[in-house]
């Protein structure tokens, strides 16, 4: 690869997207970008200021009001809104309940496009998210579309979640997961869907380091 490429990263909630996405660029010496973040933050900030979850004036307001701001420490993404960073805030379960709502929001997702393309237009990027491929960057050099059976993903949401303290059922997980695959999937504004020209893994039985190696592989061969 002689230009910095930008690789991107879809698939659904709980494929494994953010780990292989960061190791990934990290192998590379790339920049992960965390579309999701950003999706998130505005969750936090309409839910801040009350506001119902709807396209109005308001939310048009509050888009061309809002500083929205990723910065790099110690090789991790932080998510600052209005200079505040709201990394930790926007994992919340009522945060994580929201986006899916948001996130279909057209002019949520015009303004976030936009940003995502302006911050990762020179290449060295790997951007992680549900429309990466498809929408930020069709002509992207590499493209994958990462899949995990319900039961796969919910376990290693579980595990994540006993990591922090955090005891939920599998049952209760493979509902949420199941619910925000519907959202993602069928919404009208940019849904998820497998980019044209992606190369699809499903992880369900491959470690973080064998997939991170077939991709690798691919990238290198090209
Ligand atoms: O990857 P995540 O769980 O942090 O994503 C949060 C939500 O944002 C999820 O419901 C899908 C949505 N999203 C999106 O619509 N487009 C993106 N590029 C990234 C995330």
């Amino acid at each position: 690869m002689s230009r910095k490429a930008v690789i991107t990263i879809d698939g659904p909630a709980g494929s494994g997207k953010s780990t292989t996405a960061r190791t990934l660029a990290r192998n590379l010496g790339y920049t992960y970008l965390d579309t999701g973040a950003m999706y998130r933050a505005v969750t936090l900030s309409l839910m801040e200021k009350g506001m119902p979850i709807e396209e109005s004036d308001d939310l048009e307001e509050l888009l061309s009001s809002i500083h929205l701001d990723l910065r790099y420490i110690d090789g991790e993404q932080h998510t600052f809104l209005n200079d505040k960073d709201i990394s930790r805030e926007i994992r919340s379960v009522e945060v994580t309940r929201a986006v899916s709502s948001v996130a279909g929001l057209r002019s949520v997702r015009q303004y976030l496009v936009a940003e995502q393309r302006q911050i990762a237009r020179k290449g060295g990027y790997v951007v992680d998210g549900r429309d990466a491929g498809s929408v930020i960057f069709p002509d992207a050099e590499f493209k994958f579309f990462l899949t995990a059976s319900l039961e796969a993903r919910a376990k290693r949401r579980q595990k994540d979640l006993a990591e922090q303290g955090v005891e939920i059922g599998l049952d209760e997980l493979k509902m949420e997961l199941h619910r925000r695959d519907e959202q993602d999937y069928s919404r009208l504004e940019s849904p998820l869907v497998k980019p044209a020209n992606a190369f699809e893994i499903d992880n369900s039985h491959l470690s973080v380091s064998e997939q991170v190696e077939i991709m690798e592989k691919r990238i290198k061969e090209s």
